[in-house]
């Protein structure tokens, strides 16, 4: 079983929360609108419509975009069903939504902003995704926004100053092959749990469908505005050691546990799992797809908002809010740094269970 983390994505609604601060996150789930219905369309069977329509979101989140994620979903279903069978949808099918995340996500904040006039039921599901969360064959579309890229643990050697693998900043930069290698390993091996997972817990013929980011095949995390302003973070902390705020070994033993897989990278875990098809692995670019660089305290509260709560787990909250006044700073001083660089890549990947 994956142990619970010490962190959450910020939760409220306040100014500086999840909630209030995931519109690049919401920007893609409202940009593969289109392309999901379509999924929807070719890929799901009309036998799977049938009185009670099932929908799960892993890594939901605190809202609204998982609320996104799951009406493309129902829009999609009422629309085939309609356009197949010339019958009133709403007559015919209840909908249920299934609320995936940890046990510590703010569950609260998601049900009290449940779309008012929403046309189905919800649950909360607690719980790793990378573990068995839901009974054998028990729900028809699964959805995932922005989840794909996290790992349960921090790779073996990563820690270790006498391993290759030691890594001295706090991601994976791309740049040193042998801490990319654990990287990768470990994600392999969570994804594929994940996949397994979700094998199980779909009915036949169920669709999983997968947005967020990942990167384009050669290109290194470091070199995309993403893992710049990932690495603005870690200068930020090394500052602050600098200053005598915090100490440089705490520093050093900061490691997040993401990775971004390159697309290909991507593409073969899920071949090697061999329980899926991918029935589609869209490259999504849209007018929205990297944050808003031109706004520096925004692009800083964006960060804060997905990834403060890593900091203040590891640092308590001031320095993490000491460190976040630095990258807004960064951000400022090297904006052309972040206008220059490759871009990360966007995706929508249907699967359809084997
Ligand atoms: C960046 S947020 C994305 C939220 C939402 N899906 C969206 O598109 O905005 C990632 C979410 O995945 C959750 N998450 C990460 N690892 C998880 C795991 N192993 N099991 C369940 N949830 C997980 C986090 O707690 C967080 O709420």
């Amino acid at each position: 079983m994956t142990t619970t983390p010490d962190w959450i994505m910020v939760g409220g609604e306040g100014p500086e929360s999840y909630n209030q601060q995931s519109s690049y996150q919401r920007a893609l789930l409202e940009a593969v609108k289109g392309k999901m219905t379509e999924a929807v369309s070719t890929n799901l069977s009309l036998d799977l419509i049938s009185n009670q329509f099932i929908i799960a979101d892993f890594g939901c989140a605190t809202g609204p975009n998982t609320f996104v994620a799951v009406q493309n979903i129902i829009d999609a279903v009422e629309e085939k069903y309609h356009r197949e069978t010339g019958q009133n949808p709403a007559d015919k099918i209840e909908f249920q939504v299934l609320f995936n995340d940890f046990s510590i996500n703010d569950f609260n904040t998601l049900f009290q902003t449940l779309p008012p006039g929403r046309r189905y039921c919800s649950a909360g599901v607690p719980g790793s995704f990378f573990d068995r969360v839901l009974p054998k064959q028990s729900f028809h579309i699964g959805a995932m926004s922005y989840a794909l890229h996290f790992t349960s643990k921090i790779p073996k050697g990563i820690m270790d100053r006498d391993s290759p693998m030691w890594n001295k900043d706090m991601q994976c930069t791309g740049f040193n092959q042998a801490v990319k290698k654990a990287y990768l390993d470990q994600y392999s091996i969570d994804t594929k749990n994940l996949l397994d997972a979700r094998a199980e817990e779909l009915v036949p013929g169920g669709l999983m469908l997968l947005s967020g980011s990942c990167l384009r095949d050669g290109v290194k995390m470091s070199e995309t505005p993403k893992g710049i302003v990932m690495d603005f973070i870690g200068d930020a902390l090394s500052d602050l050691a600098q200053q005598g705020v915090i100490e440089q070994e705490k520093v050093d033993t900061f490691k997040t546990s993401f990775y971004f897989a390159e697309q290909s990278e991507l593409r073969q875990i899920i071949e090697e799992n061999g329980k899926f098809t991918i029935e589609a692995f869209e490259d999504i670019i849209h007018a929205n797809s990297e944050f808003p660089l031109d706004d520096p305290k925004i692009l800083a509260i964006s960060f804060k908002a997905f990834s403060g709560a890593f900091i203040s787990a590891h640092f308590g909250t001031e320095v993490m809010k000491n460190a976040f006044d630095l990258v807004e700073f960064k951000v400022r001083e090297e904006i052309s740094r972040l206008h220059n660089a490759k871009p990360g890549m966007q995706y929508l990947i249907v699967l359809r269970k084997n």
